[in-house]
């Protein structure tokens, strides 16, 4: 009696071991081998091993042995037959010797005999295989009892949970990879698919070549200097893309003019922003604010702005970044009416401008990145890209961005630059 308690005691202790051990996780190789020797320890088994069941290609994969011996298989072949009569068995222990009629015990039958295994027990959980548990004979040479059978049912169910559970995430780690790759297929499709856009939106206007391109990429300069995520930026760029979409639907007449457009066709092309807004709203973007910036990409911090005339606090972040990307490449570019304006003039332009047309931090953080092109020599000459090396490089432009970011935020340590 003294005996089957202590010994009922010790199984519990065991199993509450192996319990904690197939909800480990980390290192699951090793939650199998201390779960075998858990399990042969507990019953005083000689010999053992734990086997992972491959649906792919029928296979049994050792995972952990003891005693079995460098000759024993590493990897066990399942027909259909014996994948079927597992099925049904369940987690119940076969008798090796009474399974004879099974290929998988033929087969085997040589290497089963040399280490004297005597037991198999299907690992079956939630009707699927997951393995098998083999087990050699008792220390002391006696026939395994009925309740040894409900111990090893009980302390293999939980190895086949740890082995489903492993199956489970590693199926999960797989989609979650497919996914992200999907994910990431659909994104430069989309990418793509918006840079056709802005080429279209840009062989409409043959004065302007290329403007929605930069204005992205002077969009993407911003919000970078802004220390905004990758994903973020993104979405400025694509927003600096499309944000004049809406000129698709205006009269090439008008936007081609090579004069100044009088007030019946301002009427008109000023109509751009909300057809804009129109034809992007419907579209599921990423990026939410997408459509925002092509209807308010023409509205003033001052309220002199269109469509909305709205004020500084009501005009959605990513429009001024659009607008002010917008305004430099306007005044950066050739126009059919007006030469590009000297680097110079349009830092003035912008410092004068900053709170009335542009958002002064905007106009900051654009200064501040282009002034860290040129004197740190930052890797990606982004800014010597979109306006060539002299533009660039012209003569008093270091002193004058000094001077804008000084001035705009003379109290600022973050926009505090030293004049040299
Ligand atoms: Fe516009």
């Amino acid at each position: 009696m003294v005996e089957n308690q202590q010994k009922l005691i010790h199984t519990f202790g065991a199993l509450a071991e192996l319990g904690h051990e197939v909800s480990q996780k980390n290192n699951f190789q090793e939650m199998i081998r201390t779960s075998l020797h858990l399990l042969l320890g507990s019953l005083g088994i000689m010999r053992g091993g734990v086997a992972r069941y491959s649906r792919f290609g029928h296979e049994l994969n050792m995972l952990a042995v003891r005693g079995l011996g460098e000759n024993f298989p590493l990897s066990l072949t399942l027909c259909d037959e014996d994948e079927r009569q597992f099925l049904i068995n369940g987690l119940v222990p076969i008798e090796v010797s009474q399974a004879k009629v099974l290929p998988f015990f033929r087969i085997y039958d040589r290497s089963f005999e040399d280490k004297r295994v005597e037991l198999i027990v299907p690992l079956v959980i939630r009707d699927e295989i997951v393995g098998v548990v083999l087990l050699g004979e008792k220390a002391n040479g006696e026939p395994y009892s009925a309740y040894d059978r409900d111990i090893i049912c009980a302390m293999t169910r939980h190895i086949g949970v740890g082995i489903a559970q492993r199956n489970l995430m590693v199926e999960l780690e797989r989609r979650a990879v497919e996914n992200r790759r999907l994910y990431e297929d659909l994104r430069m499709t989309y990418k793509d698919t918006v840079k056709a856009f802005a080429t279209a939106i840009d062989c409409k206007d043959k004065y302007t070549e290329g403007h929605s391109v930069r204005v992205g990429k002077y969009s993407e300069i911003i919000a970078a200097e802004l220390g905004w995520s990758e994903e973020q930026i993104e979405g400025v760029a694509v927003a600096g893309y499309l944000h004049d979409v809406g000129k698709l639907t205006v009269e090439s007449s008008i936007i081609n003019s090579p004069h100044r457009i009088n007030a019946k066709e301002t009427t008109e092309l000023n109509k751009h922003p909300e057809i804009g807004y129109e034809i992007l709203l419907p579209i599921h973007h990423p990026y939410t604010d997408v459509p925002l910036a092509a209807k308010y990409h023409h509205e003033r911090l001052d309220g002199r702005g269109y469509p909305d005339e709205l004020c500084d606090r009501e005009i959605p972040y990513i429009a001024k970044i659009v607008c002010l990307a917008d305004s430099f490449d306007a005044m950066t570019t050739d126009r059919p009416y007006k030469r590009r304006r000297p680097a110079n003039e349009v830092i003035e332009d912008l410092r004068r401008n900053s709170g009335k047309q542009f958002a002064p931090e905007l106009v900051t953080v654009f200064c501040r990145a282009m002034l860290k092109e040129i004197t740190q020599g930052t890797k990606q000459k982004k800014f010597r890209r979109l306006l060539g090396k002299e533009y660039l490089e012209a003569e008093g432009i270091v002193p004058m961005l000094k001077n804008a970011l000084n001035e705009m935020n003379g109290t600022s340590s973050l926009t505090l630059v030293a004049i040299v």
